[in-house]
């Protein structure tokens, strides 16, 4: 079967009619920035189903704007932890947090992929701005966006959060079972260590029910964070360009475009010739040079000065950008988010490179992206330095980069603007 095919047939296999599982086994539900991607891969050859995946999506949004980062729409029990611990307060039972803001920029590719889907844009339209809002009243540090749990930056275990999580007491979190490690072998996944302090975070949010006014005043772990505000600052440009043309009046989303402009200046850490994640609390740097520094292009912000050591954690890895710099202590090839390399992470930075004329390191990842592909399947994640597939496989949003843009066929098969 061509590649092509292979990754259009992982699509419907995920599809559980109206939204796609990220892989089944692992993650046996509907995970939001997952869903973004699966919606601008659907929409390369069902434009229909793409929509639908967005608006199954924002059918669990809470009435304050959150979007959660997982619906539960079915319960499994082969996934830890379920509803009854995060008791969500949205529509349907859901996580209390939520994940990187791309849905906007996905529905503004789908949009020009087709046009026709033009009037469900625009009732989504007024979700993704309650969604953003959201995050601007919430999470912001000094204009930069924060996350509350390490979940919340869908790099769950990266070095990012080590320092915030040592200050968080695990005492009384109780007996659990992790379901994870029996779908995955446990040295690819997060230790026990993390898994504790990721619950104990859950049961302070499920504590007060959710309440941001409160959770900011008991939670140990604030983190502002690459991802979150590059994320969000490139989905604010979308959603501004997509609301004029639909003649809504984008006053507010150019105020939080500035903002986060200069929030994201606060991340750039000298030290690292990157942009760092920082400690809310303390207003420390944590020192991570990851990929998440490379989103600054998919953000929009032209800094020549990131370039350097993007090159040179590139240089350090056989295939694509690692999520962690190899020549950094505590670099672990096959450890989640601690070293190898994510398709996804390579799209959203080689396609912002691309599109702010950095065609060179553009060029790079995509190769890079496309060869994992092509020797290894569609798997969750890869090692950097032998290509090796890991994590889970027949993964829904690694078929997505393939379909939408890493794929060998023409750009305007594609679905690139
Ligand atoms: C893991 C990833 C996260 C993703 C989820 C489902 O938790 O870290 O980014 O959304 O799996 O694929």
């Amino acid at each position: 079967m061509r590649l092509h095919d292979k990754a259009k047939a992982i699509l419907r296999q995920n599809d559980q009619g109206g939204y796609t599982l990220p892989t089944f086994g692992l993650y046996p539900y509907q995970w939001n920035w997952d869903s973004a991607f699966a919606a601008w891969g659907f929409t390369t050859f069902d434009p229909d189903r793409g929509w639908r995946e967005l608006e199954t999506l924002f059918s669990g949004q809470w009435d304050d704007g959150m979007l959660p980062h997982i619906l539960f729409h079915r319960i499994d029990p082969g996934y830890f932890p379920g509803p009854e611990v995060w008791q969500g307060r949205g529509p349907i039972p859901s996580s209390g947090i939520t994940q990187p803001p791309v849905a906007a920029s996905f529905m503004a590719k789908m949009l020009v992929m087709h046009p026709d889907g033009k009037t469900r844009a625009r009732a989504l339209w007024k979700k993704l701005k309650a969604w953003h809002a959201w995050f601007m009243e919430w999470r912001l540090d000094q204009g930069a966006v924060c996350v509350t749990h390490p979940w919340e930056a869908g790099r769950d275990n990266a070095p990012d959060w080590d320092s915030a999580m040592r200050t968080i007491d695990v005492t009384g979190i109780g007996e659990y079972t992790r379901r994870d490690t029996s779908h995955v072998d446990p040295s690819m996944r997060p230790t026990k260590y993390d898994y504790d302090r990721y619950l104990k975070l859950v049961q302070l949010g499920a504590s007060v029910n959710w309440d941001q006014r409160e959770l900011k005043k008991i939670n140990p772990f604030r983190v502002a964070d690459p991802t979150m505000t590059f994320t969000l600052l490139r989905a604010n440009r979308d959603l501004r360009d997509m609301g004029q043309s639909f003649g809504e009046d984008v006053t507010q989303i150019e105020n939080w475009i500035k903002t986060l402009e200069d929030g994201a200046k606060t991340l750039w850490n000298e030290n690292i010739k990157g942009y760092d994640s920082r400690d809310a609390h303390t207003g420390a740097f944590n020192g991570v040079l990851s990929n998440a520094s490379a989103l600054c292009w998919y953000a929009g912000i032209d800094n020549a000065e990131a370039r350097p050591a993007v090159e040179r954690m590139m240089d350090a890895a056989t295939y694509g950008l690692a999520s962690f710099n190899p020549e950094a202590d505590g670099f672990e090839p096959l450890r989640y988010w601690r070293g190898p390399t994510w398709p996804i992470m390579n799209f959203l930075v080689g396609s912002g490179m691309e599109e702010m004329g950095i065609s060179d390191l553009a060029d790079r990842i995509r190769t890079d992206t496309r060869h994992l592909m092509k020797l290894n399947g569609f798997a969750e994640y890869y090692d950097p330095l032998t290509g090796k597939p890991a994590g889970g496989d027949s993964f829904t949003w690694t078929a997505a980069v393939w379909l939408g843009w890493a794929g060998d066929f023409p750009k305007s098969e594609r679905g690139v603007a």
